[in-house]
């Protein structure tokens, strides 16, 4: 009884404070990047975009606000659009890092627009514009994922992994366990498309994901070359 009130007490308190002093309303980010390769070898394809053939390595996809029960808000402030001219100073290292693929081929503007009118607006109160972009960019520096993977001997070459070896080394090489998505080439065979991080409501550090999305790999995964 003495428990339960307090505990009530407690909920109250940080309820309030967390109304008053919290203004964000999700619980983490998801920060998730893809491997090219993965992307483009499935029977839809992909479209290079009109910059040229993006680098063999993991492309952003997105930072995501995400809740603990799994759902997550999306397209929060239509009166705040993607405005480009807030990041052109960003422009070179979202074309390096952030490439589009999808078709037809596109210079990122589409992608980038995309990407924060759908997500990056339900974290606005925390993250601007640029903020957003240059956050999120700054969190791929971190986790180097090709070169985490590389050095654990796990390639892109074609050749199968063990789910299990491609987790094992993003945990020791981030420090964090990662969800891995997977899609089928144009053959049905299962590989490594997207790998997720989670990231804290302050956007500035990387913490375990509270809850993984749906979907499952086989137990051994191809890493298709790009
Ligand atoms: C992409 O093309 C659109 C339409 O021509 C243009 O408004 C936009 O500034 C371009 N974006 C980049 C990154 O060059």
């Amino acid at each position: 009884m003495k428990l339960n009130c307090l505990s009530l007490i407690n909920f109250l308190i940080l309820g309030c404070l967390s109304v008053v002093c919290v203004s964000q309303d999700f619980d983490f980010f998801y920060f998730v990047q893809q491997w090219p390769g993965s992307y483009c070898d499935t029977k839809q394809s992909c479209c290079y975009p009109t910059t040229g053939k993006p680098a063999a390595d993991f492309g952003i996809h997105g930072l995501w606000p995400n809740y603990n029960d799994g759902t997550y808000p999306s397209n929060c402030d239509p009166s705040n659009p993607f405005d480009q001219s807030q990041i052109s100073d960003l422009i070179s290292s979202l074309q390096k890092n952030w490439p589009t693929l999808a078709c037809p081929s596109g210079n990122g503007t589409a992608f980038w627009s995309h990407e924060w009118d759908k997500h990056g607006t339900c974290s606005e109160s925390l993250l601007d514009q640029r903020a957003y972009f240059q956050t999120t960019l700054n969190f791929k520096k971190q986790a180097n994922l090709l070169q985490i993977l590389t050095t654990a001997g796990i390639r892109p070459n074609g050749e199968s992994y063990s789910l299990e070896d491609i987790k094992g080394a993003i945990q020791g090489g981030t420090g964090f366990a990662p969800w891995i998505e997977c899609n089928t080439d144009s053959s049905g065979n299962s590989q490594l498309y997207q790998i997720y991080l989670c990231v804290d409501t302050s956007g500035s550090n990387f913490v375990e994901c509270p809850i993984f999305p749906n979907g499952k790999c086989g137990s051994n995964i191809e890493f298709p070359s790009f």
